[in-house]
C-alpha cells in the first residue's frame, strides 16, 4: 500500500494523539490500511512547517524559479516511472476501473510537467505612468495554502492543486478525502524523492471536521483551495471570512447534456452515456441532466437505455470491468435513495441495471446504472447533485426551451451540447451559464485549458495559467525616477 503515515516537516509521522483509522477497498469492503487520524495538533505542525518554509525562503522567495521547475518535472518523471503502482492505488483505493485510474495518473504527471514548466514564466507587467516613474506589476506567491481535495479523482485532484501551488511559490498543506488518503501519501514520497525541501509539501490525513477545518481556522494559512460539496464548500467560505483567507471553490453541479435532433448519434449517444456514468457518475461535471430534442426522443432513449445495459460492473482491478463500485456504503446509501426520491416523484424508471453476483463482490458498495424519464426540471432528480450513476432524462422543442432548461439551475459547472449545425452549436454555448461547455462531446478537462464553476459551483479558476492567479498575490513597486 506504500506509505501510511503522514508527511509533516519531512518526517513521516502519526497523529500527535496516536488515533487511526481505516482506508477500505470498496469493491469489497475490506480494509486496506489504517491511517493517521489527523487533527488540529497535527494540521498545526504542519501550517507551522509550512509558514516557515514560506517565510525564510526555502521555496518561494530563495528558489530559483529553475530549481523549482526542475523539481516539478522530477515530480513528473517519478509518476510515470511509478505509473502502475499508482494506477493500482487509486484502483483499490477509490474502486475506479483500471483505464479510468490511468487516465488519472498519466494526468497527473502532465500536470507537473505543465505547471514545472510555468514555474519559470510567471512575469508581471509595466504599465506606463509617465515620464517621472516607473510602476512594477509584480507576481509573488500568496503564502501558505491549504488544499483539500475530494475522493473521485484523489490524485488528479491533488494535483490540481498542488502543481501550480508550488509552480508559484507556495507551500502547501495537502488534505486528501478521508476515503482515499493512499495517493496523497504516495505524492508526498515522490515529492521528497524529487527534492522539495521540507515543510514546503506536507500532507495530514482525517476526517473534514478534524483535519480540514483547523486548515480554515489557522492563522497561519493564507489561502484555502477546496474541491467538494457545496454545503462544505458554504462553510469554508463562511469561515474562512473571519481572516479574509483567499478562498477557491471547486464545487458540484446539475450540468445539462443537449442532444439536438440533428446530432451525430454514433458519438452523442456513447458521449452522453458516458458523460453521466463514467467515474461511476462520482464526477462533479457530470451532465446528468439529459436533455433530448422531442423529434427523437423515443429513439434517443432505447439507444441510451442499450448503451446503459452494456456498462459491465466488477471491481475496478478486473480489465473488462467498465463500472466500479461507489467510494463508500454512505455515498452507495446517498444515490439508492436518489433513486427512492425519483420514483416516489414520479418520474419513469426507464432502466436500471444489474449488481454484480461474484459473492467475492458482495459485500462491494455498486450502484448499477439507472435512468429515469421526467417531464419537467422541476423535480429533485432533476435539480439536486446525486453523485453516482443516475441519468435524468427531460424532452425539450426548441433551443430557446433548452436554453431555459438548462440555466434553470442553481448551479454552473458545465453543459454538453451535440449538435451538427456550429451556428446553433456556438449559440447555445454562449447562451448557458456554466464554466465549461463542450460541443460534441462531454468531460475532456485538459490541464492546458480551464475549469471552475458560474453560480454555485465554485469561485475561481483551475487548470491552465488560470490556476496560477489562485495561488499569486499582485503588488505594485512604484519608482520615483524625477528625483523629487
Ligand atoms: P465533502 O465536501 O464533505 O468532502 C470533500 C473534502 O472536504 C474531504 O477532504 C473532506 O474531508 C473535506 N471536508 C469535509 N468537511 C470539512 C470541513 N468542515 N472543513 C474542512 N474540510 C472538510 O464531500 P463528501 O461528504 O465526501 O460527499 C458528499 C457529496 O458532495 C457527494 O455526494 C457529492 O454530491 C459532493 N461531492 C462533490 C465533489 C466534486 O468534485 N465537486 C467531490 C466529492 C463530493
Ligand atoms: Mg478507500
Amino acid at each position: 500500500m506504500g506509505p501510511t503515515e503522514m508527511y509533516i516537516d519531512g518526517a513521516r509521522v502519526g497523529a500527535a494523539d496516536g488515533r487511526t483509522f481505516d482506508t477500505l477497498d470498496p469493491a469489497t469492503g475490506s480494509v486496506l490500511a489504517s491511517v493517521p487520524r489527523g487533527a488540529a495538533a497535527d494540521v498545526d505542525r504542519a501550517v507551522t512547517a509550512a509558514r516557515r518554509a514560506f517565510d525564510d525562503g526555502t521555496w518561494g522567495a530563495a528558489v530559483a524559479e529553475r530549481e523549482r521547475s526542475r523539481i516539478l518535472l522530477r515530480m513528473a518523471e517519478l509518476v510515470r516511472d511509478r505509473f502502475d503502482e499508482l494506477v493500482e492505488l487509486e484502483v483499490r483505493d477509490c474502486g475506479k476501473p483500471l483505464a479510468d485510474a490511468r487516465g488519472d495518473i498519466d494526468e497527473v504527471a502532465f500536470m507537473f510537467e505543465y505547471y514545472g514548466g510555468w514555474a519559470t514564466k510567471i512575469s508581471g507587467d509595466i504599465p506606463p505612468v509617465g515620464p517621472d516613474a516607473m510602476s512594477l506589476v509584480v507576481k509573488e506567491p500568496v503564502g501558505v495554502c491549504g488544499l483539500i481535495v475530494p475522493w473521485n479523482y484523489p490524485m488528479l485532484m491533488a494535483a490540481q492543486k498542488v502543481a501550480p501551488a508550488l509552480a508559484a511559490g507556495c507551500t502547501v498543506v495537502l488534505k486528501p478525502a478521508e476515503q482515499t488518503p493512499l495517493t496523497a501519501l504516495r505524492m508526498a514520497e515522490i515529492a521528497e524523492t524529487a527534492g522539495v525541501p521540507a515543510g514546503v509539501f506536507n500532507v495530514v490525513t482525517g476526517y473534514g471536521p478534524e483535519a480540514g477545518e483547523p486548515l480554515l481556522t489557522h492563522p497561519a494559512v493564507d489561502k484555502i483551495s477546496f474541491t467538494g460539496s457545496r454545503d462544505v464548500g458554504i462553510h469554508i467560505q463562511r469561515t474562512c471570512a473571519a481572516q479574509l483567507k483567499r478562498v477557491t471553490l471547486e464545487l458540484g453541479g446539475k450540468s445539462p447534456n443537449i442532444v439536438f435532433a440533428d446530432a451525430d448519434m454514433t458519438g452523442a449517444i456513447p458521449g452522453t452515456c458516458a458523460g453521466v456514468f463514467g467515474n461511476q457518475g462520482e464526477v462533479c461535471s457530470a451532465g446528468s441532466r439529459v436533455f433530448v430534442e422531442r423529434s427523437i426522443y423515443d429513439d434517443a432513449l432505447a439507444a441510451m437505455t442499450a448503451e446503459a445495459a452494456a456498462i459491465r460492473l466488477g471491481s475496478g482491478l478486473d480489465p473488462a470491468t467498465t463500472m466500479g463500485p461507489l467510494v463508500s456504503a454512505e455515498q452507495r446509501d446517498r444515490v439508492l435513495g436518489y433513486v427512492d426520491v425519483g420514483r416516489s416523484e414520479g418520474a419513469h424508471l426507464a432502466f436500471q441495471g444489474d449488481v454484480p453476483t461474484d459473492p467475492a463482490l458482495a459485500n462491494g458498495y455498486f450502484v448499477a446504472p439507472a435512468i429515469f424519464e421526467a417531464t419537467s426540471n422541476d423535480l429533485r432528480i432533476a435539480r439536486e447533485e446525486i453523485f453516482g450513476p443516475v441519468m435524468t432524462v427531460i424532452p425539450f422543442a426548441d433551443v430557446d426551451d433548452v436554453v431555459r432548461l438548462a440555466n434553470d439551475t442553481e448551479y454552473g459547472l458545465a453543459a454538453a451540447i451535440w449538435t451538427r449545425d456550429i451556428s446553433r452549436a456556438l449559440r447555445t454555448a454562449k447562451a448557458v451559464r456554466a464554466g465549461v461547455v463542450w460541443i460534441n462531446d462531454s468531460q475532456p478537462a485538459p490541464s492546458e485549458s480551464l475549469w471552475g464553476g458560474y453560480k454555485q459551483s465554485g469561485i475561481g479558476r483551475e487548470l491552465g495559467p488560470y490556476a496560477l492567479d489562485a495561488y499569486l498575490e499582485t503588488k505594485q513597486i512604484y519608482v520615483n525616477l524625477g528625483g523629487r
